[in-house]
Protein backbone atom coordinates (compact mmCIF):
# COMPACT_ATOMS: atom_id res chain seq x y z
CA UNK A 1 0.00 0.00 0.00
CA UNK A 2 1.51 3.62 -1.11
CA UNK A 3 2.02 5.93 2.20
CA UNK A 4 -0.92 7.97 0.94
CA UNK A 5 -3.35 5.54 1.22
CA UNK A 6 -2.25 4.02 4.75
CA UNK A 7 -4.96 3.68 7.07
CA UNK A 8 -3.99 4.99 10.61
CA UNK A 9 -3.31 1.87 12.86
CA UNK A 10 -1.07 3.91 15.40
CA UNK A 11 -1.62 7.02 17.18
CA UNK A 12 0.25 9.30 19.73
CA UNK A 13 -1.27 11.52 21.51
CA UNK A 14 1.30 13.74 23.59
CA UNK A 15 0.57 15.42 26.62
CA UNK A 16 -1.51 12.98 29.27
CA UNK A 17 -3.35 16.24 30.46
CA UNK A 18 -7.29 16.37 30.94
CA UNK A 19 -7.42 16.62 26.93
CA UNK A 20 -4.90 14.27 26.18
CA UNK A 21 -5.23 11.14 28.11
CA UNK A 22 -9.06 10.94 27.16
CA UNK A 23 -8.46 11.54 23.60
CA UNK A 24 -5.91 8.52 23.63
CA UNK A 25 -8.90 6.64 25.71
CA UNK A 26 -11.16 7.68 23.12
CA UNK A 27 -8.82 6.33 20.27
CA UNK A 28 -7.93 3.37 22.55
CA UNK A 29 -11.68 2.20 22.81
CA UNK A 30 -12.02 2.79 19.02
CA UNK A 31 -9.48 -0.01 18.40
CA UNK A 32 -6.71 1.83 17.40
CA UNK A 33 -3.18 1.66 18.97
CA UNK A 34 -2.61 4.38 21.02
CA UNK A 35 0.51 5.64 23.08
CA UNK A 36 0.22 8.45 25.47
CA UNK A 37 3.37 10.00 26.10
CA UNK A 38 4.20 12.61 28.95
CA UNK A 39 7.58 13.91 29.99
CA UNK A 40 6.05 13.17 33.31
CA UNK A 41 5.78 9.57 34.64
CA UNK A 42 3.38 10.73 37.72
CA UNK A 43 1.39 12.49 35.46
CA UNK A 44 0.81 9.24 32.96
CA UNK A 45 -0.04 7.38 36.68
CA UNK A 46 -2.52 9.81 37.48
CA UNK A 47 -3.90 9.66 33.91
CA UNK A 48 -4.25 5.90 34.06
CA UNK A 49 -5.90 5.88 36.96
CA UNK A 50 -8.38 8.59 35.87
CA UNK A 51 -8.96 6.72 32.87
CA UNK A 52 -9.35 3.05 34.31
CA UNK A 53 -11.96 4.80 36.77
CA UNK A 54 -14.04 6.14 34.17
CA UNK A 55 -13.86 3.22 31.96
CA UNK A 56 -14.04 0.29 34.70
CA UNK A 57 -17.65 3.23 35.65
CA UNK A 58 -18.80 2.66 32.42
CA UNK A 59 -19.10 -1.40 32.80
CA UNK A 60 -20.22 -1.21 36.10
CA UNK A 61 -23.31 1.20 34.66
CA UNK A 62 -23.21 -1.16 31.49
CA UNK A 63 -22.48 1.66 29.18
CA UNK A 64 -19.58 -0.49 27.88
CA UNK A 65 -18.86 -4.56 28.20
CA UNK A 66 -15.98 -5.74 29.88
CA UNK A 67 -14.67 -7.12 26.97
CA UNK A 68 -14.31 -4.02 25.30
CA UNK A 69 -12.96 -2.32 28.21
CA UNK A 70 -10.06 -4.89 29.03
CA UNK A 71 -9.28 -4.77 25.05
CA UNK A 72 -9.15 -1.02 24.82
CA UNK A 73 -6.52 -1.15 28.20
CA UNK A 74 -4.33 -3.31 26.17
CA UNK A 75 -4.69 -0.69 23.31
CA UNK A 76 -3.11 1.84 25.33
CA UNK A 77 0.55 2.24 25.96
CA UNK A 78 1.53 4.81 28.86
CA UNK A 79 4.60 5.88 28.19
CA UNK A 80 8.21 8.61 28.71
CA UNK A 81 9.69 7.54 25.61
CA UNK A 82 8.11 10.09 23.12
CA UNK A 83 10.95 8.58 19.98
CA UNK A 84 9.53 5.28 19.90
CA UNK A 85 5.72 5.68 19.90
CA UNK A 86 6.15 8.72 17.49
CA UNK A 87 8.58 6.76 15.42
CA UNK A 88 5.57 3.74 15.40
CA UNK A 89 2.88 6.36 14.51
CA UNK A 90 0.79 7.11 11.61
CA UNK A 91 -0.95 10.34 13.43
CA UNK A 92 0.29 12.13 16.27
CA UNK A 93 -1.98 14.57 18.11
CA UNK A 94 -0.47 16.83 20.63
CA UNK A 95 -2.00 18.18 23.26
CA UNK A 96 0.79 19.65 25.16
CA UNK A 97 0.44 23.48 27.21
CA UNK A 98 -0.80 26.22 25.18
CA UNK A 99 2.76 27.70 24.45
CA UNK A 100 3.90 28.50 21.05
CA UNK A 101 7.60 28.07 21.75
CA UNK A 102 7.40 24.96 23.51
CA UNK A 103 4.54 23.55 20.31
CA UNK A 104 7.52 25.12 17.67
CA UNK A 105 9.83 22.97 19.14
CA UNK A 106 7.99 19.97 19.29
CA UNK A 107 6.61 19.84 16.29
CA UNK A 108 10.14 20.42 14.74
CA UNK A 109 11.33 17.23 17.00
CA UNK A 110 8.34 15.07 15.50
CA UNK A 111 8.77 15.79 12.55
CA UNK A 112 12.42 14.46 12.39
CA UNK A 113 11.40 11.62 14.47
CA UNK A 114 7.89 10.42 12.82
CA UNK A 115 7.54 8.36 9.72
CA UNK A 116 7.39 10.62 6.59
CA UNK A 117 3.63 9.70 5.77
CA UNK A 118 2.77 10.66 9.63
CA UNK A 119 0.12 13.25 9.76
CA UNK A 120 0.87 15.53 12.90
CA UNK A 121 -2.12 17.50 14.46
CA UNK A 122 -2.63 19.64 17.28
CA UNK A 123 -5.76 19.87 19.52
CA UNK A 124 -4.73 23.51 20.31
CA UNK A 125 -7.70 25.41 20.56
CA UNK A 126 -6.32 29.06 19.67
CA UNK A 127 -2.76 28.24 18.55
CA UNK A 128 -3.87 27.64 14.66
CA UNK A 129 -1.44 25.12 12.74
CA UNK A 130 0.58 27.15 10.24
CA UNK A 131 2.39 28.86 13.59
CA UNK A 132 3.57 24.99 13.85
CA UNK A 133 3.81 23.67 10.54
CA UNK A 134 7.13 25.85 9.64
CA UNK A 135 9.03 24.10 12.25
CA UNK A 136 8.45 21.06 10.12
CA UNK A 137 9.41 19.76 6.48
CA UNK A 138 6.03 18.48 5.80
CA UNK A 139 3.22 21.64 6.41
CA UNK A 140 1.27 19.57 4.20
CA UNK A 141 0.55 16.82 6.60
CA UNK A 142 0.04 19.55 9.81
CA UNK A 143 -3.50 20.53 10.68
CA UNK A 144 -5.47 21.44 13.99
CA UNK A 145 -7.91 18.46 15.09
CA UNK A 146 -9.65 20.45 18.05
CA UNK A 147 -11.51 18.07 20.75
CA UNK A 148 -13.84 18.85 23.52
CA UNK A 149 -14.05 18.92 26.89
CA UNK A 150 -14.43 15.93 28.52
CA UNK A 151 -13.12 14.73 25.13
CA UNK A 152 -14.84 11.13 25.95
CA UNK A 153 -18.20 12.62 25.94
CA UNK A 154 -17.93 15.39 24.01
CA UNK A 155 -19.50 14.34 20.44
CA UNK A 156 -17.43 17.15 18.40
CA UNK A 157 -14.24 17.34 16.60
CA UNK A 158 -13.31 20.89 14.56
CA UNK A 159 -11.04 20.20 12.10
CA UNK A 160 -8.90 22.99 10.28
CA UNK A 161 -6.70 22.97 7.69
CA UNK A 162 -4.23 26.16 7.08
CA UNK A 163 -3.14 27.19 3.85
CA UNK A 164 -0.86 24.54 2.73
CA UNK A 165 -2.70 21.93 4.38
CA UNK A 166 -3.69 18.99 2.10
CA UNK A 167 -7.00 17.40 0.99
CA UNK A 168 -5.67 14.18 2.00
CA UNK A 169 -4.95 15.35 5.47
CA UNK A 170 -8.19 16.93 6.33
CA UNK A 171 -9.71 13.50 5.16
CA UNK A 172 -7.60 11.44 6.68
CA UNK A 173 -8.03 13.30 10.63
CA UNK A 174 -11.94 13.65 9.63
CA UNK A 175 -11.63 9.76 8.86
CA UNK A 176 -10.12 9.06 12.03
CA UNK A 177 -12.39 11.38 14.15
CA UNK A 178 -15.23 9.67 12.48
CA UNK A 179 -14.07 6.16 13.62
CA UNK A 180 -13.53 7.77 16.93
CA UNK A 181 -17.67 8.29 16.75
CA UNK A 182 -17.05 11.96 16.83
CA UNK A 183 -19.44 14.76 14.59
CA UNK A 184 -16.44 16.52 12.52
CA UNK A 185 -17.08 20.00 12.01
CA UNK A 186 -14.75 21.06 8.80
CA UNK A 187 -13.38 24.51 8.70
CA UNK A 188 -12.37 25.81 5.47
CA UNK A 189 -9.79 28.10 6.89
CA UNK A 190 -7.59 28.82 10.02
CA UNK A 191 -8.92 31.80 12.95
CA UNK A 192 -8.07 31.70 16.24
CA UNK A 193 -10.53 29.73 18.54
CA UNK A 194 -11.79 28.57 15.64
CA UNK A 195 -16.25 27.67 15.92
CA UNK A 196 -17.30 26.65 19.18
CA UNK A 197 -14.46 28.20 21.49
CA UNK A 198 -15.78 31.75 19.80
CA UNK A 199 -19.20 31.14 20.66
CA UNK A 200 -18.14 30.04 24.49
CA UNK A 201 -16.08 33.19 24.63
CA UNK A 202 -18.92 35.57 23.93
CA UNK A 203 -20.60 33.73 26.50
CA UNK A 204 -18.14 34.16 28.68
CA UNK A 205 -16.80 37.12 28.28
CA UNK A 206 -20.74 38.40 29.34
CA UNK A 207 -20.44 36.34 32.05
CA UNK A 208 -17.76 37.74 33.51
CA UNK A 209 -18.49 41.50 32.67
CA UNK A 210 -21.61 40.86 34.92
CA UNK A 211 -19.16 39.67 37.42
CA UNK A 212 -16.67 41.69 37.87
CA UNK A 213 -19.17 44.74 37.68
CA UNK A 214 -21.12 43.45 40.66
CA UNK A 215 -24.22 42.44 38.88
CA UNK A 216 -24.81 38.91 39.75
CA UNK A 217 -22.81 36.22 41.49
CA UNK A 218 -20.73 33.23 39.74
CA UNK A 219 -23.43 31.12 40.69
CA UNK A 220 -26.87 33.20 39.78
CA UNK A 221 -24.94 34.01 36.12
CA UNK A 222 -24.23 29.81 35.81
CA UNK A 223 -28.00 29.41 37.40
CA UNK A 224 -29.35 31.73 34.79
CA UNK A 225 -27.40 29.57 31.75
CA UNK A 226 -28.72 26.78 32.98
CA UNK A 227 -32.49 27.34 33.81
CA UNK A 228 -32.94 30.15 31.26
CA UNK A 229 -30.83 28.74 28.02
CA UNK A 230 -30.94 25.07 29.47
CA UNK A 231 -27.04 24.95 28.88
CA UNK A 232 -25.53 21.88 30.64
CA UNK A 233 -23.53 23.78 32.67
CA UNK A 234 -22.56 27.49 33.39
CA UNK A 235 -20.01 29.48 32.12
CA UNK A 236 -17.98 29.82 35.65
CA UNK A 237 -19.27 25.82 36.24
CA UNK A 238 -17.58 25.13 32.89
CA UNK A 239 -14.14 27.09 33.86
CA UNK A 240 -13.66 25.25 36.39
CA UNK A 241 -14.06 22.11 34.29
CA UNK A 242 -11.73 23.23 31.06
CA UNK A 243 -9.04 24.27 33.99
CA UNK A 244 -8.58 28.17 34.72
CA UNK A 245 -4.62 27.61 33.78
CA UNK A 246 -6.18 26.75 30.09
CA UNK A 247 -8.72 29.55 30.26
CA UNK A 248 -5.93 31.76 30.97
CA UNK A 249 -3.73 30.41 28.51
CA UNK A 250 -5.42 30.19 25.89
CA UNK A 251 -6.47 34.10 26.38
CA UNK A 252 -2.86 34.82 26.09
CA UNK A 253 -2.22 33.17 23.28
CA UNK A 254 -4.81 34.84 21.61
CA UNK A 255 -3.47 38.32 22.91
CA UNK A 256 -0.24 37.32 21.12
CA UNK A 257 -1.89 36.33 17.84
CA UNK A 258 -3.78 39.51 18.02
CA UNK A 259 -2.43 41.96 20.13
CA UNK A 260 -5.87 43.47 20.91
CA UNK A 261 -6.66 44.56 24.92
CA UNK A 262 -9.84 42.77 24.35
CA UNK A 263 -8.19 39.59 24.22
CA UNK A 264 -6.61 39.61 27.28
CA UNK A 265 -8.01 37.46 30.19
CA UNK A 266 -10.39 39.10 32.38
CA UNK A 267 -9.03 40.51 36.16
CA UNK A 268 -10.65 37.81 38.08
CA UNK A 269 -9.45 35.02 36.09
CA UNK A 270 -6.05 36.20 35.61
CA UNK A 271 -6.21 35.98 39.92
CA UNK A 272 -7.29 32.80 39.89
CA UNK A 273 -4.35 31.33 37.79
CA UNK A 274 -1.87 33.49 39.67
CA UNK A 275 -2.88 32.20 43.11
CA UNK A 276 -2.95 28.81 41.40
CA UNK A 277 -6.41 28.00 41.65
CA UNK A 278 -6.92 26.20 38.43
CA UNK A 279 -10.53 24.67 38.90
CA UNK A 280 -11.70 21.19 39.57
CA UNK A 281 -8.34 19.69 38.95
CA UNK A 282 -6.65 21.56 42.04
CA UNK A 283 -9.76 21.42 43.90
CA UNK A 284 -10.87 24.87 43.85
CA UNK A 285 -11.09 27.35 41.34
CA UNK A 286 -14.89 29.53 41.07
CA UNK A 287 -15.64 26.95 43.04
CA UNK A 288 -14.34 24.60 45.85
CA UNK A 289 -14.38 20.91 45.34
CA UNK A 290 -14.05 18.27 48.40
CA UNK A 291 -12.64 15.81 46.26
N1 LIG B 1 -14.80 12.92 31.98
C1 LIG B 1 -15.38 11.89 31.34
N2 LIG B 1 -16.69 11.65 31.41
C2 LIG B 1 -17.45 12.47 32.14
C3 LIG B 1 -16.91 13.58 32.84
C4 LIG B 1 -15.53 13.80 32.71
N3 LIG B 1 -14.90 14.82 33.30
N4 LIG B 1 -17.90 14.21 33.48
C5 LIG B 1 -19.01 13.52 33.21
N5 LIG B 1 -18.76 12.48 32.39
C6 LIG B 1 -19.70 11.53 31.82
C7 LIG B 1 -19.90 10.34 32.69
O1 LIG B 1 -20.19 9.23 31.89
C8 LIG B 1 -21.14 10.74 33.47
O2 LIG B 1 -21.89 9.66 33.87
P1 LIG B 1 -21.59 8.91 35.27
O3 LIG B 1 -21.42 9.96 36.32
O4 LIG B 1 -22.76 8.06 35.45
O5 LIG B 1 -20.35 8.11 35.05
C9 LIG B 1 -21.95 11.51 32.45
O6 LIG B 1 -20.98 12.20 31.66
C10 LIG B 1 -22.93 12.48 33.08
O7 LIG B 1 -22.20 13.28 34.00
P2 LIG B 1 -22.87 14.06 35.21
O8 LIG B 1 -24.11 13.34 35.63
O9 LIG B 1 -21.80 14.29 36.23
O10 LIG B 1 -23.22 15.49 34.69
P3 LIG B 1 -23.88 16.03 33.37
O11 LIG B 1 -25.05 15.22 32.95
O12 LIG B 1 -24.02 17.49 33.55
O13 LIG B 1 -22.78 15.81 32.25
C11 LIG B 1 -21.06 16.99 31.16
C12 LIG B 1 -21.49 16.28 32.42
C13 LIG B 1 -21.05 16.00 29.98
C14 LIG B 1 -19.63 17.51 31.39
C15 LIG B 1 -22.08 18.15 30.85
O14 LIG B 1 -22.25 18.92 32.00
C16 LIG B 1 -21.66 19.04 29.73
O15 LIG B 1 -21.86 18.72 28.57
N6 LIG B 1 -21.07 20.21 30.06
C17 LIG B 1 -20.59 21.16 29.09
C18 LIG B 1 -19.23 20.72 28.59
C19 LIG B 1 -18.69 21.64 27.55
O16 LIG B 1 -19.28 22.64 27.16
N7 LIG B 1 -17.51 21.31 27.07
C20 LIG B 1 -16.81 22.13 26.11
C21 LIG B 1 -15.80 22.91 26.85
S1 LIG B 1 -14.85 23.95 25.77
C22 LIG B 1 -13.55 23.00 25.34
O17 LIG B 1 -13.38 21.91 25.74
C23 LIG B 1 -12.66 23.60 24.34
C24 LIG B 1 -11.34 24.01 24.74
O18 LIG B 1 -10.59 24.33 23.88
C25 LIG B 1 -10.87 24.14 26.13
Amino acid sequence: MSQENRPVNRITVIGAGTMGSQIAMVAALSGVSASLVDIKQEQLDVAKEQLWSRVDRDVHKGRRSLEDVNAAKARLNFTTDLEAAVAASDFVIEAAIEDLKIKRELFATLDRIAPPHAILATNSSNIVSSRVADATSRPDRVCNMHFFNPALVMECVEIIPHAQTSEKTVDIAAGLAESFGKRVVKLNKEVPGFIANRLLNAIRREALELYEDGVASAEDIDLAAKTALRHPMGPFELMDLVGIDVVYLIRMAEYEQTADPESLPAESVKKLYEEGSFGRKTGKGWYSYSN
